[in-house]
């Protein structure tokens, strides 16, 4: 996967939203002790950077050595390239040992890992008791009436192209294991939903697009989902290419302790 992700990783920073600077304190606020924070599948580093407000150290990781080439620097985050070879026990030693970790984050990234792996990684990490896991990513944009109806349509075509690991995201989280104890933010089967405002000219819309996994897949397989006609099409229902509108990303979370 860290292919994927390698080869868009400039169109990746310019285009996504940022999360609320809320999520991270409303996770700080459940975790017991604040020293170490793992930010995992941390991309540009955006997580890594809010989640360095409320804890002293974050060590934030990747497989793609290109993501990380565009992470933002900060005092308390340590960039680490982690290849897919890394041990389980590689990966202990790089946090400085077992049941250390007082939060672990995963922004829109959970979907494409070898899930029982990272459980089980995460739960001999973790802090014990009070340490959480978080995970989070969204699926929908809603812009107006008129451009949701052309962008639906969009959207529905580009379903043969999702990896079947980035299904779960299709479902909103609602079918992705996740065996933790509930700390009031979701729990397995009923994500929390929240949602992340984001002003956006028409362009911005479109580096979205083409940043994200379906299309780039249907590019490589030949298909063009972002023909002129349909560009035209997104356009004229946003109301023009210099109309800066506000756009609401649909997401979703699910927080929880080691179930002990
Ligand atoms: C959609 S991006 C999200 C980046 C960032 N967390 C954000 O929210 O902007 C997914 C990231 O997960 C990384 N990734 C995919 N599989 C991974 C794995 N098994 N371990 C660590 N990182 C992984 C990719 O390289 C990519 O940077």
């Amino acid at each position: 996967m860290a292919g994927l992700f390698d080869k868009h990783a400039e169109t990746y920073l310019q285009a996504r939203p940022s999360y609320p600077s809320e999520w991270y304190s409303m996770l700080a606020a459940r975790t017991s002790h604040h020293s170490l924070a793992w930010d995992v599948g941390t991309g540009n580093g955006q997580a890594a950077v809010g989640v360095a407000g409320h804890y002293e150290q974050v060590i934030a990781t990747d497989v793609s050595e290109a993501q990380l080439s565009f992470a933002m620097p900060h005092p308390r985050v340590r960039y680490v390239h982690t290849p897919q070879s890394m041990t389980e026990d590689e990966m202990v030693a790089l946090m400085g040992g077992e049941n250390r970790v007082d939060l672990i984050t995963v922004a829109t990234a959970v979907h494409w890992f070898d899930l029982p792996k990272f459980y089980k990684l995460a739960k001999r990490l973790l802090r014990k008791p009070g340490g959480i896991l978080a995970v989070w990513a969204y699926n929908d944009m809603v812009v107006n009436p008129e451009f949701n109806t052309v962008s639906r349509r969009l959207w529905e075509a580009s379903m043969q192209f999702w990896h079947a690991d980035a299904k779960y995201v299709i479902d909103g989280y609602r079918n992705l294991p996740f065996p933790f104890e509930s700390v009031g933010l979701g729990h397995e089967g009923k994500p929390t939903q929240l949602e992340i405002r984001k002003e956006l000219l028409f362009e911005g819309y479109l580096k979205f697009l083409k940043s994200s996994s379906p299309f780039n897949l249907a590019k490589e397989q030949g298909v063009d989902l972002l023909s002129e006609e349909v560009i035209e099409e997104l356009e004229s229902s946003w109301g023009g290419a210099n109309l800066v509108r506000t756009v609401t990303y649909k997401a979703f979370m699910l927080a929880g302790t080691v179930i002990e």
